[in-house]
C-alpha cells in the first residue's frame, strides 16, 4: 500500500532553464522560487550547482531565503559535483542533493564511454558521499525508459542501499507510451528489494507530447513523485507541465485517489510570472494556463456554462487561480481600487510600491481609456523588470524619424552607472533597427539579435505593445522584454533590457568606454 500523497518537485529552475534561450538573473529565479513556494510545491530544484557560477549563486541563494519547500541542487556522478551541490545548498532549511548518471546501453558505451559495472561503482559512491553530507538524497538512472530492465533494478537497489531516499525514473528522451511506463513503474515496485523504503518518482520529458500522460500513468502505477516545469518548459519539447499534472489529480481524484499540497489557486499567476520572466509565451489552448482555456465560443457551450457551470467546464476557473472579473480602471480609478484589483491578481504590494504604480498606472491611464487586467500584469512586468535586472545602463530618451521616404534614424540619450549622460544617433533598415544601431554606439557590446517579437497586449488601436526579443553572444542567449503604448519605445526598453541581463550575468558592471 503506498502512500496517497504526491510529492510535487518543481525543476523550472534547472531542467526549465536549460530550454534554449533562457537565461536568468539570480534575482529572478529568486522571484520564481518564492513564487513556487506559494504555490506550495514540496520541492524545488534550484539549479546544477557545479555547471556555472551563476547557477552556483542562485542555488546559494534561494537555499538561503526560500525555507518552507525542500531545496535540490542536481549533481553528477563525480564528487567534485557532489561537493559543489552540498556546498550551494547547506543553508537550506531542507537540502537535497540529487545525483544522476546515464543508464542505458546507448548512453553508456556512446557518451561516458564507459561498462556498466563502473557506471554502477560511479552511482553507489556518489549516493554514499552525497549521503554523508545530508540525508535527502535523490538518485536518477538517466535515460531509463531505454534501459535493460535488469540492469536497472540492479541499480536502483545498490543505490538504495547506499542511501538514497527517493528514486527518480526519468523518461529523459520522451520515448515511452503511457501503458509501458506505467509498467516497468510496476515492475520496479514488484522487483527492487527495499523500493517500498523509498519514494519512487518519475521525470517525464515530451518528444512525442505524452510527459503529463506518462506521468499520470505512473502515480496510478504507484509512483509517488512528479517532477516537471511551470507551462511545460525544458530541454526540446519541455518537461511535463507541473500545472496539468496538478490538475489532473485533483480534478480525476475519483480514479487516482491522491492529492497533492499544491495551492491550486497560485497556478494562475505563476504561470504568467514564469512565461513573463523567461519570454517564453503560453499558446492560447494550452491547458489550465492558456489564454482560451476556459473560453467558450460556441453558442451552445455558452448557453449551458450560462445555465449551470459544470456543463462544459471540470474545473473551476477560480480553482486555478483565473481573475474573477474583468473588471476595467480609469483615469478617475483611485489608489484604493488599484490596489484591490492589483491584490485579486496575486500582487501584494507594500505602501512604496503600491506609489510607484499607482504613478505609472496614472501615466498609463492618460494614454488608454481603459486600463484592462492585462495592461496591469503589463505594468507590473515592468516595474519587476526594473528591480530583477540591474539597470546598468538606463534609457533616458529615445527619439524616431522614419517613413516611406525616409531613411529611418533614432537618437537615443542613455545613463551610464556613474550618472553620465551620452547621446548618439545612427541610420537603419528600419527604425527599430535605428534605435538598436544608436543604442550599440553607446554601449559597445557585440552582439547578434535572434529573435524579436511583439505582441499586443490588449485590442484596440490604444493597446499596449509588448516586445520580447532575444541576443546571442559567446553562444549565450539572453532575453529581454519591454512593453510601451509606443511600440518604438517598447523595443528600445526590451534592448535595454536584454543588454543590461548580458551585462550583468556576463559580470561587466562598468561601462565601455563611450566616445
Ligand atoms: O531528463 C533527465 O533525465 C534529467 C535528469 C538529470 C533527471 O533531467
Ligand atoms: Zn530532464
Amino acid at each position: 500500500m503506498v502512500d496517497d500523497r504526491v510529492v510535487i518537485f518543481d525543476t523550472t529552475l534547472r531542467d526549465g532553464e536549460q530550454s534554449a534561450g533562457i537565461g536568468l538573473t539570480t534575482q529572478e529565479k529568486l522571484e520564481i522560487a518564492r513564487q513556487l513556494e506559494k504555490l506550495q510545491v514540496d520541492v524545488i530544484e534550484a539549479g546544477f550547482a557545479a555547471s556555472s557560477p551563476g547557477d552556483f549563486d542562485a542555488v546559494k541563494t534561494i537555499s538561503a531565503e526560500v525555507r518552507t519547500p525542500t531545496i535540490a541542487s542536481l549533481a553528477r556522478c563525480v564528487p567534485g559535483d557532489v561537493d559543489r551541490a552540498w556546498e550551494a545548498i547547506k543553508d537550506a532549511r531542507h537540502p537535497r542533493i540529487h545525483v544522476f548518471i546515464s543508464s542505458s546501453d546507448v548512453q553508456i558505451m556512446n557518451q561516458l564511454r564507459k561498462n556498466p559495472e563502473e557506471v554502477l561503482d560511479m552511482a553507489v559512491s556518489s549516493v554514499e558521499r552525497a549521503k554523508r553530507y545530508c540525508d535527502d538524497v535523490e538518485f536518477s538512472p538517466m535515460d531509463a525508459t531505454r534501459t535493460d530492465m535488469e540492469y536497472l533494478y540492479q541499480l536502483v537497489e545498490a543505490t538504495i542501499a547506499a542511501g538514497a531516499t527517493t528514486i527518480n525514473i526519468p523518461d529523459t528522451v520522451g520515448y515511452a507510451m503511457p501503458w509501458e511506463f506505467a509498467e516497468r513503474i510496476s515492475k520496479i515496485r514488484q522487483n527492487v528489494p527495499g523500493i517500498d523504503k523509498v519514494v519512487l518518482s518519475v521525470h517525464c520529458h515530451n518528444d512525442l507530447g505524452l510527459a503529463v500522460a506518462n506521468s499520470l500513468a505512473a502515480v496510478e502505477a504507484g509512483a509517488r513523485q512528479v517532477e516537471g516545469c511551470i507551462n511545460g518548459l525544458g530541454e526540446r519539447a519541455g518537461n511535463a507541465s507541473l500545472e496539468e499534472v496538478v490538475m489532473g489529480l485533483k480534478t480525476r481524484k475519483d480514479i487516482l485517489g491522491v492529492s497533492t499540497g499544491v495551492d491550486t489557486r497560485q497556478i494562475y499567476r505563476t504561470s504568467r510570472m514564469v512565461s513573463d520572466i523567461t519570454g517564453f509565451p503560453v499558446q492560447a489552448n494550452k491547458a489550465i494556463v492558456g489564454a482560451n482555456a476556459f473560453r467558450h465560443a460556441s453558442g451552445i457551450h455558452q448557453d449551458g456554462v450560462l445555465k449551470e457551470r459544470t456543463t462544459f467546464e471540470i474545473m473551476d476557473p477560480q480553482s486555478v487561480g483565473w481573475p474573477s472579473n474583468a473588471l476595467v480602471l480609469g483615469k478617475l480609478s483611485g489608489r484604493a481600487g488599484l490596489r484591490s484589483r492589483l491584490e485579486e491578481l496575486g500582487y501584494k504590494l507594500n505602501p512604496d510600491e503600491l506609489n510607484v504604480a499607482f504613478e505609472a498606472f496614472k501615466e498609463l491611464a492618460d494614454r488608454k481609456r481603459e486600463v484592462s487586467d492585462a495592461d496591469l500584469e503589463a505594468l507590473m512586468s515592468s516595474q519587476r523588470r526594473t528591480v530583477d535586472v540591474p539597470s546598468i545602463y538606463e534609457l533616458e530618451r529615445v527619439q524616431v524619424s522614419s517613413g516611406n521616404h525616409e531613411i529611418p534614424t533614432a537618437t537615443v540619450t542613455l545613463i551610464a552607472p556613474d550618472g553620465t549622460k551620452t547621446t548618439d544617433a545612427a541610420t537603419g533598415t528600419g527604425p527599430v533597427d535605428a534605435v538598436y544601431e544608436a543604442i550599440n554606439r553607446i554601449v559597445k557590446v557585440p552582439n547578434k539579435l535572434t529573435e524579436f517579437r511583439i505582441d499586443s497586449v490588449t485590442e484596440g488601436i490604444d493597446a499596449i505593445g509588448d516586445v520580447t526579443i532575444r541576443i546571442q553572444k559567446d553562444g549565450n542567449t539572453y532575453v529581454g522584454r519591454g512593453s510601451d503604448t509606443d511600440i518604438l519605445v517598447a523595443s528600445a526598453n526590451a534592448y535595454m533590457n536584454a543588454l543590461n541581463r548580458l551585462l550583468a550575468i556576463e559580470g561587466v558592471s562598468e561601462p565601455a568606454t563611450t566616445t
